[in-house]
């Protein structure tokens, strides 16, 4: 394998830089992370899985006009995507309630809220990702106020294009993560959809059953993470094909 640069290497993913000046290859680990890294392990097929469904979400928010990173995938664990600025905060959007809020305002877990609620966390691992408001984001000048405003019209696009396509397939999209980039054309810059979607940073239960199908499984030791993200990858119908082993020519008719 060539030798490239490696700019990045996060929990999930690992970066490199791209074959093209303004683009980054974002490899998928099979690593699983929870509660700050406390909890780790490798979960054969996560990577394949996570890549192929955030190729799904991008290229569907792309198709209803919400602006991605994504530019294409490459093979089973890399994708293409435009590299950005990303916004130092993990934007997070709940439909029912579920993990913190749960605690946070003793609401029981699966209640059904009377709005999307819109959340800010200051990305930084150390500090176990805060939750921030508005004022200590103008504060600090982690974003403007016009980025604040695009910031929640996107989240709020991800969410209906993301609640639309899970309900299509018996799936309750209860919450979710984003992280949004700056990209610049020339002195413009622009804000895109960033990082991944993927079961790793949603919440998904089965509508009927309440089954989750998320990273839940992984954090509260409820079964096989691959399972679970195999049935979302089935249901929305992007599994992916086994690669033909190396060596056993494939007979086309
Ligand atoms: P939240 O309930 O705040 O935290 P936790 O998952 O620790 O209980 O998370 C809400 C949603 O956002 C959930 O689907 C997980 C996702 N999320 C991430 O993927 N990464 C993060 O760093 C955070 C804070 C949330």
């Amino acid at each position: 394998m060539a030798r490239r640069k490696k700019i990045y290497e996060g929990k999930a993913k690992t970066l490199y830089e791209g074959p093209e000046p303004g683009t980054i290859v974002q490899y998928f680990k099979d690593d699983a992370t929870a509660f700050n890294a406390e909890k780790h392990a490798v979960i054969e097929g996560k990577g394949v899985l996570n890549n192929i469904l955030s190729e799904f979400f991008m290229l569907g928010l792309g198709q209803i006009g919400v602006p991605t990173h994504f530019l294409k995938r490459l093979n089973m664990r890399e994708q293409l995507v435009r590299s950005c600025e990303i916004i130092p905060l993990e934007i997070i959007v709940r439909n029912y309630a579920a993990g913190t809020i749960c605690k946070r305002l003793g609401i029981d877990e699966g209640t059904q809220l009377p709005r999307p609620v819109v959340e800010y966390c200051y990305k930084d691992d150390a500090l176990g990702d805060p939750l921030v408001t508005e004022e200590h984001i103008a504060a600090f000048g982690w974003a403007s106020q016009q980025d604040m405003d695009d910031i929640l019209s996107l989240a709020l696009r991800v969410n209906d294009f993301m609640s639309g396509v899970m309900l299509a397939v018996g799936i309750r999209l209860v919450d979710f993560k984003i992280e949004i980039g700056r990209i610049y054309d020339g002195d413009f810059q622009r804000l895109v959809v960033a990082d991944e979607i993927s079961p790793d940073s949603c919440r998904l239960w089965d509508i009927k059953t309440g089954q989750k199908l998320d990273k839940d499984v992984f954090r509260r030791d409820l079964g096989s993470l691959t399972d679970a993200y195999t049935e979302v990858a089935r249901r929305l119908g992007v599994m992916p094909n086994n690669p033909p082993a190396p060596g056993k020519p494939t007979l086309v008719n």
